[in-house]
């Protein structure tokens, strides 16, 4: 049970930032920029090697310090320092909260039920390492005796979503030789896809799955293991192509693998939490041990910056009460996050369900109905891309829907012109949103009147820019602990749980008593609504 708070609107903090809104609400960003030649210094972060401008954010320095004092009210600081040593902060399920601890060095210290978890992560590491370069110098071999050289990562959400964006990110770093491939779907196409131009003996699985019972893995996994063997014909096969990540030992012998063959990580890790222990496991081989050590040691970094930096010049807390700004005083329902960077292709996907499947909930942790928006909608696509197919919406729509924008100084590919006019691309557009254009210009550039009300630019549309160096591994490391903790601020703000799922729990129940139903030989007995028994009933008969 969690401790009654003061509800969060009749926190004196939260009527100061209603207060404020109110007495700036009709301020355009033109006349903020105006008003104050030192803006963009003022409201901009440089730590880490972000440089985080959010100066085009409808706010001033009195929102910020408003935002501030309503995270010092709301515990912040404490809260932060319960989630770093290891206090049940996710209370629905009794369970400490340490994907901090991933990233932690081998000198720190961090108690988990009544041990030091950091030996234990360390030591996992030290197994994935051994297993990685193993498979990188070609030396796990096949039954066959083949080298592997094809890796198929199967798991879904967390033990995906990670996986599959930190491959991509940092794919100009992977190991070139090897084939890496992602199967989530409980669709057979995504299996089928996957494998369509895999040779058998050459290929190994690493089935992903904190529980080990979840549906679609585990029947991608059966597909995987018959797959395996109609071309092998050896059930001898299995420990040299099946490798598991997971915390259900219990779970991953009873499925027939080898649990030498496991690598494994505990109940603290929450699932979209996960991609920095053994679920990292496809990363570390793709990009090897040293690049993946810093990748954990860059969101280290920003788990320290969280920890001890003053909330205004602290980018995760920063980044979560621009949000809370954003969706519950501005009232925009959902942000994009547009990297501007190809490589980062995946990560709008991989916040989604960070974001949305930890802070989309509708009662505090002290089970009242809140009488506020909690998160907001994230999504997203690399830019330029973007630009040519929703950005329209956001510049001249209905809708406010702040930007995230993602870029960085040096590319990947040095390939002519094309950074400068990448970089030339998002600068502009952030410039755009805030500013606009105003019918006296176009009036000025001889634009007929009728058409000035289509061509004018209204403005005064909120954006972070982040601007990095360049997109390193431990650089993705920073980015998604900045976002990690962007949530948990969030969460702490609105009062509720960021770190269960209970959500996601019905649809799986139903989908349980309906899958007997479909393959049932005879017509059964129908009991749900009128319109799934109809859907039931149509599909039963075109499937035949
Ligand atoms: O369905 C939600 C969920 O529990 C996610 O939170 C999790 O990342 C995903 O399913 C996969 O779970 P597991 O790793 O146990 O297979």
């Amino acid at each position: 049970m969690a401790e009654n708070k003061i509800p969060l609107k009749e926190m004196k903090e939260w009527k100061a930032l209603e207060a404020h809104y109110a007495a700036i609400k009709n301020t355009h960003l033109r006349e903020l920029f105006a008003a104050d030649p030192k803006r963009a210094e003022t409201l901009a972060v440089d730590a880490l090697g972000i440089y985080f401008d959010y100066s085009k954010q409808r706010l001033t320095t009195e929102t910020i310090k408003l935002l501030a004092d309503l995270a010092e009210a709301s515990g912040l600081r404490k809260a932060i320092e319960g989630m770093f040593t290891g206090e049940k902060i996710n209370i629905t399920e009794g369970r400490a909260v340490l994907h901090t601890a991933l990233r932690a060095p081998r000198t720190a210290k961090v108690m988990a039920g009544g041990e030091n978890v950091i030996p234990l992560v360390h030591e996992v590491l030290e197994k994935m390492e051994g297993f990685a370069d193993k498979v990188r110098a070609g030396q796990w071999k096949g039954h066959t005796g083949k080298a592997i050289k094809n890796i198929v990562n199967i798991g879904i959400g967390g033990s995906d979503l990670g996986p599959v964006m930190a491959y991509e990110a940092l794919k100009n770093y992977s190991q070139r030789g090897l084939t890496f491939r992602f199967v989530s779907n409980i669709d057979g196409t995504d299996f089928a896809e996957a494998v369509a131009d895999l040779d058998p003996a050459e290929t190994l699985f690493i089935v992903a799955s904190k529980t080990f019972t979840t549906q679609e893995t585990m029947t991608n996994a059966a597909t995987a293991r018959d797959w395996t063997l109609a071309a092998l014909k050896d059930k001898a096969a299995i420990a040299r192509h099946f490798v598991a990540l997971s915390t259900n030992a219990a779970k991953v012998s009873e499925f027939g693998i080898d649990t030498a063959n496991m690598f494994g990580f505990w109940d603290w890790v929450g699932g979209r939490y996960s991609m920095f222990s053994a679920i990292g496991l496809s990363t570390m081989i793709a990009i090897g041990p040293d690049n993946f050590r810093k990748m954990l040691a860059g969101a280290h970094e920003m788990d320290e910056h969280y920890r001890a930096a003053p909330f205004a010049g602290n980018l995760p807390a920063l980044m979560g009460l621009l949000g809370v700004w954003n969706n519950n005083f501005l009232g925009a329902a959902s942000i994009a996050v547009l990297p501007y960077e190809q490589y980062l292709k995946r990560f709008p996907a991989y916040l989604q369900q960070m974001t949305m499947e930890s802070n989309g909930k509708r009662v505090t942790l002290d089970g009242r109905a809140v009488d506020y928006q909690t998160s907001q909608v994230y999504w997203g696509e690399p830019g330029t891309n973007g630009q040519h197919s929703f950005y329209q919406l956001i510049h001249q729509g209905t809708k406010l829907i702040p930007c995230d924008f993602l870029a960085f100084s040096s590319p990947a590919h040095k390939l002519g012109r094309h950074h400068d006019l990448l970089m030339a691309n998002v600068f502009a557009q952030a410039q755009a949103l805030a500013f606009g254009k105003t019918a006296e210009e176009l009036k000025k550039e001889g634009v007929k009147d009728w058409l000035i009300p289509h061509k004018t630019f209204e403005g005064n549309r909120p954006s972070t820019t982040m601007l990095l160096e360049e997109l390193t591994p431990a650089a993705l490391g920073k980015l998604v602990a900045l976002y990690e903790h962007s949530v948990f601020t969030q969460g702490v703000i609105w009062q509720i749980g960021p770190f269960d799922q209970w959500g996601v729990e019905l649809g799986k129940v139903l989908a349980g008593r309906i899958a007997p139903e479909l393959e049932a030989a005879a017509a059964p007995d129908l009991k749900h609504d009128a319109s799934t028994n109809a859907l039931i009933r149509r599909y039963r008969a075109a499937r035949g």
